[in-house]
């Protein structure tokens, strides 16, 4: 019996034009395959040529090293991130080349060039200096898209302290988690954000945070939305206020390649997010030269991503990448949809993007609004586009290649996660055929295979574990503060890096990513831990029980689907459902707003107590397939359960 049944079957194959393979990086399949294998007989010797691009302070003197299940890349060699960023572009020559070009909601642009960007990195990274942050400190960030992110990104790497980018939609409490966790020192925050022409309080959720977070000593405001904020005497300051003062330059800290870059959060399967650690030159390599081919990044080229920085691919795609490759990006700030659903291509129009990035759940959302917005827009200067964050179902590649590519551009559908640091299963353009729905083949020094349970390799279609079996320069090196945790989650199961997805690889090799196999949710592309949602609903203080599980919705991809049992006292009501799901949505944040939620007496529990989810998936889904149901403690509950679906 197959391990997970795969019933997509798509046979639409896709060619890049001889135009743009002519001019691609990579130019033909042959080459990739040529190419490919070369570097994964000796990734060590494939990298140690690549990094020769980077500018080094001191070589290294090991390509790669196993410390007992720990990856250490380039130990030896010191560099800077941030210097690589910038300091190297502009000594290239591309000083006066747009780094930055930042499209408010408002539309009143503004650009940075290279050394534009250089001189407001570096005052920051004196104002950091002077208020005591060294290197190893974690400086938290939380900020919305503006220039101010990046730079402060970049102010971090370039002295060496770490930092912590928390999504700025995040609330309060989840805030507080992230930075106790880390025991940030220095909060770098904005008065406020603009989100469809709306303040979000963002100065006042760090506030509330920050009541429970004694680690931080000072707090850095940006000023961007005007809203009235108070200021704590002595630990706030306004960021325009302590520039001002600041020098125009400041020397970049020579680095060892394994000293910690940025911690990231990100949802796991069980308890709190984990903080995913990435170090300075194996990541920065591996961001550089995935987007350098998957990209295929021009000197004329400009990149719009649409992500958010407070996710891995605004920090590997907007900021890390593109800016060691001295790229153009282009940077919004809000909705997609404002003040009209055809922001995005309106933005393409406007700044003359060659490249764009999004998500799936974006171009379904998009599509659902209409032909007319996209063909009221000229998006002649495309030649690129890609996807990221889950699968794409065939329908929404084909719009997208038509409506947006116009069958012109290639469409890169990239596979990675916030753990891999950058793409490791993709299409290089000008060198993949496409098939609508297949990520297509690993990237150069990357080996992914699929796994049965018992850590055979699956058949040609078999769906099983996703794994990849060598290290790669920009893999996670450890959970903050729990290293044992990164071993068990992702090296235990079969002693090779366990992803947490389920693939099949079809007759040409080419792999399909068929979702998530643990209890993480991709709802909208964002990783949303199944233990998170439910502790919040427990938090309430009138639920006993809860559980959530995923059902499939047309834009987001997947929704979450949330079961509650109330506690004695407490009536079942509309309002009190209304009240629970604002409840997830003040605790952890709008995106993990369960969209239904159904309460219930009672859960489907086995013996021993375990909820069996793949039950209520079921429930969910108003599918009737439940498995056995004979092992419950009390099977007649699952047609109740499913009597009362919403
Ligand atoms: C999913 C996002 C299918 C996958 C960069 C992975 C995808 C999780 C794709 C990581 C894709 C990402 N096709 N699924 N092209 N890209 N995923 O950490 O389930 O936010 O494990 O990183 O997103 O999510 P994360």
């Amino acid at each position: 019996m197959k391990f997970i049944d795969s019933i997509l079957k798509e046979g639409r194959t896709f060619y890049p034009s001889h135009e743009f393979s002519r001019r691609a990086h990579i130019k033909n399949f042959q080459e990739y395959s040529r190419l490919y294998k070369k570097s994964v007989e000796n990734p060590e010797a494939f990298w140690a040529e690549k990094a020769k691009q980077l500018d080094w302070f001191r070589k290294w003197d090991i390509v790669l090293r196993n410390d007992m299940g720990f990856f250490k890349w380039f130990e030896g060699g010191y560099l800077n991130v941030c210097h690589n960023c910038v300091d190297r572009i502009v000594k290239s020559g591309k000083g006066k080349k747009a780094a930055l070009i930042w499209e408010p909601e408002s539309g009143e642009h503004k650009t940075y060039t290279y050394e534009e960007l250089l001189k407001e990195v570096c005052r920051l990274a004196n104002v950091l200096r002077k208020l005591g942050i060294k290197k190893g400190d974690v400086v938290e960030i939380y900020l919305p898209m503006i220039p101010e992110l990046p730079i402060a990104m970049l102010a971090c790497a370039r002295i060496g302290a770490i930092h912590s980018v928390v999504f700025a939609g995040f609330s309060s409490d989840a805030l507080k988690d992230r930075i106790q966790d880390s025991s940030a020192v220095l909060l770098i925050t904005a008065d406020g954000s603009f989100r469809n022409g709306k303040v979000f309080p963002l100065k006042d959720n760090a506030d509330a945070a920050l009541k429970e977070c004694p680690s931080i000593k000072n707090v850095i405001v940006a000023k961007r939305a005007n809203n009235g904020i108070s200021m704590s005497d002595g630990r706030d300051f306004w960021w325009h206020e302590l520039v001002n003062d600041a020098e125009d330059f400041c020397g970049a800290e020579s680095l060892h390649s394994e000293e910690s870059l940025f911690i990231l959060y990100t949802s796991g399967t069980t308890g709190k997010p984990k903080g995913i650690l990435h170090t300075q030159a194996g990541y920065l390599l591996f961001a550089y030269q995935t987007f350098k081919w998957v990209f295929d990044i021009r000197d004329n080229d400009i990149y719009f991503c649409t992500a958010d920085i407070g996710w891995i691919t605004g920090h590997s795609y907007i900021v890390y990448g593109p800016l060691s490759n001295g790229a153009t990006i282009v940077m919004y700030e809000g909705s997609p949809t404002f003040p009209n659903p055809d922001r995005f291509w309106r933005i393409i129009e406007k700044h003359k993007a060659t490249i764009f990035y999004t998500a799936p759940t974006a171009i379904r959302a998009l599509a659902k609004e209409g032909d007319e917005w996209p063909n009221k827009c000229n998006l002649s200067s495309l030649r690129l586009l890609g996807t990221v964050g889950e699968p794409i179902n065939p329908e929404a590649w084909m719009w997208y290649h038509e409506m947006i590519g116009k069958k012109r551009c290639p469409i890169v559908d990239t596979w990675w996660q916030t753990e891999t640091g950058g793409i490791l299963i993709s299409p290089l353009p000008g060198a993949t055929p496409l098939k609508p729905g297949s990520a297509a083949k690993p990237f150069f020094g990357i080996v992914a295979d699929v796994l049965r349970e018992d850590g055979s390799k699956a058949g040609i279609n078999e769906g099983g574990y996703l794994v990849i079996k060598t290290p790669w320069p920009g893999m996670l090196r450890t959970i903050w503060n729990n290293p044992e945790k990164y071993k068990s989650t992702y090296f235990e199961k079969f002693g090779v890096y366990l992803t947490g997805d389920s693939a099949r690889i079809d007759e040409e090799g080419y792999f399909w990513i068929m979702g998530r196999i643990d209890d993480v949710i991709k709802v909208a592309g964002h990783r949303i831990g199944s233990a998170e949602v439910e502790s919040s609903l427990v938090s309430h203080r009138a639920v006993a029980e809860a559980a959530i599980v995923p059902y499939p919705h047309d834009i987001k991809g997947q929704a979450i689907y949330a079961f509650v049992v109330l506690k004695k006292g407490f009536e079942k009501s509309d309002g009190l459902r209304e009240e629970l799901r604002n409840h997830v949505s003040k605790t952890v944040g709008p995106i993990a707003k369960p969209d239904k939620l159904q309460f219930a007496d009672d859960l489907p529990k086995t013996r021993s107590g375990k909820i069996m989810r793949r039950i209520l998936k079921a429930v969910a889904e108003g599918s009737r397939d439940y498995g056995n149901i004979m092992t419950l403690a009390d099977p007649g509950i699952v047609e109740i359960l499913a009597k009362d679906r919403i």
